[in-house]
């Protein structure tokens, strides 16, 4: 089977590539590599053995896109391309609007045109907003986002229920991912963010090789067992298997199906700073600090539907991703 991989070289993408040449497809990747690195093929290369067809593209770009279609034959795309911070995401609307929407369109309609039927979409948990409780199952309400970013995966949810409401022999997964931490074992591929991390894992693997300081942890006050925020932390890994496992789903001609991809399990900043420390020998000083705006308490997902539907369960722990992550912050100290 081969499979169109929009942004395929960027940190969730790259690692199912990886899975996706480990189980025999053949994989086409675009990527504008605007927020990632053309080296990254050279490291799948390593991994795998096997270099992808790759075009630096931008989805906004219809004719250049069309371009990689009239060339190319796919069965089945996974739709990663997408701008991702949320911060950023306030402060400039109309560019995540504009990318993440208009990516999807030309897609949609390139997919049409071209007589593609399946589709995997790289939702987030951020579609259910600030959670009533938890855990989250999928029939929970999507109603709003609370940022831009958050906005736009409500809105390509929407776009993909209404093309396969519209269109019978469409097949469009919708995953929610919740926190995705942890790099490939070997090294080579991890999490490689601009500046400063805003995420938790990348922050603390820059404490603990020296590039900053200190972690300061957002609040300690939340109707939490420690009073700090408490998070579905994913290994990478096993998100892209999740990934293999939902292809497999969609050949079955589903239409539209929807999953949360976590662990089931909550884990709160301190939990995660102490398996660090376990997990590498690495002390992770810290400060406390005031709550960051916009953060919830508590967000885990209910994972039995995937379970039960793709056969799929996270497999690593935390104590894996923080090795994991580690490992790849130490032997690319500057990102790849
Ligand atoms: P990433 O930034 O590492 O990867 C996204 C890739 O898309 C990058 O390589 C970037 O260059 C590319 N891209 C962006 N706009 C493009 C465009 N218009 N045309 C072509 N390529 C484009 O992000 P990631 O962490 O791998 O996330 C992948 C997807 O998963 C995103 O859609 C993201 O919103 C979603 N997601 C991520 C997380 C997370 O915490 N990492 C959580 C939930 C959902
Ligand atoms: C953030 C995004 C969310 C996105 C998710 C996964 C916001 C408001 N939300 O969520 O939309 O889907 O990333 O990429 O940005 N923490 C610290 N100190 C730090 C960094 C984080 O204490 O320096 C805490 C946070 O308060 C939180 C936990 O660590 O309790 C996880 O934070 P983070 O990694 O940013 O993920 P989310 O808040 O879940």
């Amino acid at each position: 089977m081969r499979v169109l991989v929009t942004g395929g070289t960027g940190f969730i993408g790259s690692e199912t590539v990886i899975k996706l040449i480990e189980n025999k497809y053949e994989v086409v990747i675009v990527d504008n590599l605007s927020n990632s690195k053309e080296a990254v093929l050279d490291r799948i290369e390593t991994i795998t053995g096997v270099r992808p067809t790759f075009y630096k593209v931008d989805c906004c770009d219809y004719e250049a896109f069309r371009g990689v279609f009239e060339k190319e034959k796919f069965e089945a795309v996974i739709h990663f391309a997408g701008l991702k911070a949320v911060g950023e995401s306030v402060v400039k609307p109309i560019e995540y609007y504009a990318n993440n929407l208009g990516s999807t369109s030309n897609l949609l309609l390139l997919m049409k045109e071209f007589g593609v039927k399946s589709i995997v979409f790289s939702s987030s948990a951020t579609v259910y907003g600030i959670p009533k409780r938890v855990p989250l199952f999928e029939d929970d309400p999507v109603l709003s986002a609370t940022n831009p970013y958050g906005e736009t995966k409500v809105m390509i949810e929407r776009i993909l229920e209404d093309a396969c409401a519209a269109d019978k022999n469409l097949n469009a997964a919708l995953l929610r991912y919740f926190n995705p931490i942890g790099a490939h074992p070997s090294g080579l591929l991890g999490e490689d963010p601009n500046g400063i991390p805003n995420n938790l894992m990348p922050y603390i693997t820059q404490v603990a090789i020296g590039k900053r300081d200190h972690l300061r942890i957002w609040g300690n006050t939340y109707p939490t067992p420690d009073g700090t925020g408490v998070r579905d932390y994913i290994h990478v890994v096993d998100l892209a298997e999740g990934h293999v496992a939902t292809l497999k789903k969609l050949v079955t001609n589903p239409g539209l199906v929807v999953y949360n991809l976590g662990t089931g399990k909550g884990t709160s900043v301190l939990e995660m700073v102490n398996a660090f420390e376990k997990a590498t020998g690495v002390k992770i000083p810290y400060t406390i600090e005031e709550p960051r705006p916009g953060d919830v308490a508590a967000n885990y997902a209910n994972c039995d539907k995937a379970a039960k539907e793709l056969g799929w369960k996270a497999k690593y722990d935390i104590f894996d991703a923080c090795r994991d992550a580690y490992n790849f912050q130490q032997k690319n100290p500057n990102g790849i």
